[in-house]
């Protein structure tokens, strides 16, 4: 995000927090729009996303167009009071267009082209696909850039959800270009990518190709920058849509919806941010609660910490885990208010009137199949209601955190490719273990990019910071030694940005700061653990640490007779620096943190008793501090004297329930 512009709001409404759904009513007969309408108005909708998936209904033949129905649709919303997040339209190209050029298709690693009859059937760097589709968003943009209903313009969807990866002829040239400018020449690529090994020395950029399905590992650079490139070619088509909206509609924000959920990776998301007026994310609960919030704190933190939109969620179930259960009582409201909790400034869900058929028909809804009558319904219009009230959040920042966790894209693909120590790595689970930790502490987290400014943070925790230029060691170096604290764990500063290993012993990239230097890495078997002098175990890795500073802490040993040091913390400048070289786990993790904090001087903000049971979040801005309350747990907890000024809720909150308090 250059700079943060929000929803255009008409001229003197009073803010709130906005609400809605992606609303497709091209799936529906025209008397039903009038009861959308009317149950809109009961819930307090004040925002849909329009015309999503509409490509074929409003292009329905080449060089035909079908803009009645959207033009009536946008002005019954807009003579509700109801604004337009106006979809490009460009997510589902119509079958009319990949008949006429399959070669818009994309084709995975192992060649198989994918088939029209589904979504997203396109290629991100087709030059035809571009074509077709900037001419829907240039059509769109005329016909409603000025119409005062639209109140932001909405690319694509979920770009790359389901056509990230693309290993076309057409990947295979917008990779080689993209290669020659990162390289500058082929040498460039040959020493970047190691191709002395396995005899894989290139030419010239015209015999490079995508990682597509090889005899055995294909080689890693070249993976990672595969990766690198798909992100950027999303981006980059963004881009292109983005360019014909500010051209025609320079009033008009843009966004695109993020997918900051579970293990969803395709996209840098930091980077992505750049290029958009807010961010906007889809997010999907899967297992577990805390990691509705970490992602929501993800994308705060790729937000800058300014308001964005949830663009997505659900009310209830989902249809595409393997069983999909329905929401439990309260979890509907809790889920939404964690997200303001986390900088929402507008509440959506996927999707407002449950279909009778397609694909998504079993997924959830606003107004679900069995109508108005119904519990989903009912929680709809009372969060409608409880959003109204929360008028003085809006526009606020999310208050920073004492502590931060890194979250890196770069390091989130380098640490889990293949040919490693172990494939039993997963980069998320650890960064969420640690958010899980520190809330079960009491201790708020923001999660931020490698590129914010960490110096007003206490401690920054570096989970499996597996990539690391030397500029981010220096960045790092310098944090710490000004009075930062410095947390980072096992395969962490293994590798430069070309995934070469830094030599002379593990954790290369900051082995001087910490003091200490491992010639070998043990990764733990599936199931295996190894028992820790703090009284708990550590599994998936494990590392025979030489201390070879003076000045080194041992704060835990592993019980084991081939290893010594499992936990060090090393003084630097006026901060620390210290290295976990395990997976701690939650019970490891709860047995050190105490330690690591108070070395850093942060404290808890909630009284003991509510610690494990109740996440803090904050929110700052014009009209003072909001504090969110979220109850963790199915039990009912009180908050006791905590808070007092409600704005939603009281002391006492309900299982999974949420309060909202001012001071
Ligand atoms: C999202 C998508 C929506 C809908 C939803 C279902 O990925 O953007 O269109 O498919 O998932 O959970």
């Amino acid at each position: 995000m250059q700079t943060h512009r929000w929803l255009r709001t008409p001229e003197g409404a009073a803010p709130r927090i906005s609400y809605g759904a992606d609303y497709n009513p091209d799936q529906w007969s025209r008397e039903v729009w009038d009861d959308d309408v009317r149950l809109m108005k009961k819930a307090g909708v004040d925002v849909v996303s329009v015309a999503i998936f509409s490509w074929a209904k409003l292009q329905p033949a080449p060089g035909v167009w079908d803009f009645a129905w959207l033009d009536e649709v946008i002005d019954l919303m807009h003579a509700n009071g109801i604004g337009v997040d106006l979809a490009t339209a460009t997510a589902s190209p119509p079958p009319w267009l990949t008949m006429a050029h399959p070669e818009v298709l994309p084709v995975t690693a192992e060649g198989h082209v994918l088939s029209q009859g589904a979504r997203q059937h396109w290629r991100p760097t087709s030059p035809v696909f571009r074509e077709y589709a900037l001419t829907v968003v240039e059509k769109l943009a005329e016909r409603y850039g000025s119409h005062p209903g639209v109140v932001a313009w909405h690319v694509n969807n979920e770009l790359g959800c389901h056509n990230a990866y693309d290993y076309s002829d057409d990947a295979a040239a917008a990779f080689r270009a993209w290669l020659a400018d990162r390289y500058g020449d082929i040498a460039g690529l040959n020493h970047a990518w190691g191709t002395a090994f396995w005899s894989q020395a290139y030419g010239s950029f015209d015999e490079v190709l995508p990682p597509r399905l090889a005899a055995s590992f294909p080689n890693p650079t070249q993976q990672l920058d595969f990766a690198r490139f798909s992100s950027d070619a999303l981006i980059d088509y963004l881009v292109a849509e983005r360019e014909v909206l500010n051209r025609i509609t320079p009033d008009v924000p843009v966004t695109t919806n993020f997918m900051i959920t579970g293990g969803t990776r395709h996209a840098d998301y930091a980077a992505m941010a750049k290029e958009i007026d807010f961010v906007s994310n889809d997010h999907y609960v899967t297992a577990d609660r805390d990691e509705l919030a970490f992602s929501a704190a993800i994308t705060s933190g790729v937000a800058g910490h300014r308001p964005w939109f949830l663009m997505e969620h659900s009310t209830s179930a989902v249809n595409w885990q393997p069983v999909n259960r329905p929401k439990r009582a309260g979890e509907l409201i809790r889920d939404s208010l964690t997200h303001v909790a986390h900088g929402a400034d507008a509440v959506c869900f996927f999707q407002w009137r449950q279909s009778s058929a397609g694909a998504e028909k079993y997924h959830s809804a606003m107004v679900p199949h069995a109508g108005e009558d119904t519990r989903v319904y009912r929680d709809v219009v009372e969060l409608g209601r409880i959003l109204q009230g929360l008028g003085d959040v809006v526009g606020s920042d999310r208050d920073p955190a004492q502590v931060a966790i890194l979250f890196d894209w770069q390091s989130w693909w380098g640490s889990e490719l293949d040919s490693h120590p172990t494939e039993l790595l997963e980069y998320r689970r650890e960064a969420l273990e640690w958010w899980t930790a520190l809330a079960n502490l009491g201790i708020r987290a923001d999660v931020v990019p490698t590129d914010a400014d960490l110096a007003g943070y206490r401690m920054v925790v570096a989970p499996v910071l597996y990539s690391v230029p030397e500029a981010l060691a220096d960045t790092l170096r310098a944090y710490a030694t000004a009075g930062g604290h410095l947390v980072t764990t096992y395969f962490s500063g293994a590798v430069n940005e070309h995934d070469h290993a830094y030599l002379g012993g593990y954790p290369g990239a900051f082995r001087d700061l910490l003091g200490i230097r491992v010639e070998e890495f043990r990764p733990l078997f599936a199931g295996e653990t190894v028992p820790l002098s703090i009284g708990t175990n550590g599994s998936l890795w494990s590392e025979p640490i030489d201390v070879v500073a003076g000045d080194v802490e041992v704060l835990a040993t592993y019980e084991h007779e081939e290893l010594g040091a499992a936990v060090t913390r090393r003084p630097a400048g006026t901060g620390s620096a210290a290295y976990v070289s395990t997976r701690l786990g939650l019970d490891g993790l709860a047995a050190i943190l105490p330690e690591l904090l108070s070395g850093a001087g942060v404290t808890s903000e909630l009284p003991e008793a509510l610690r494990s049971s109740v996440e803090l979040v904050v929110r700052a801005g014009a009209n003072g501090r909001v504090r969110f309350f979220i109850n963790r747990t199915d039990d009912a907890v009180d908050l006791g004297g905590v808070a007092t000024d409600f704005l939603y809720g009281s002391a006492t909150l309900p299982p999974r329930g949420v309060a909202i308090a001012r001071g």
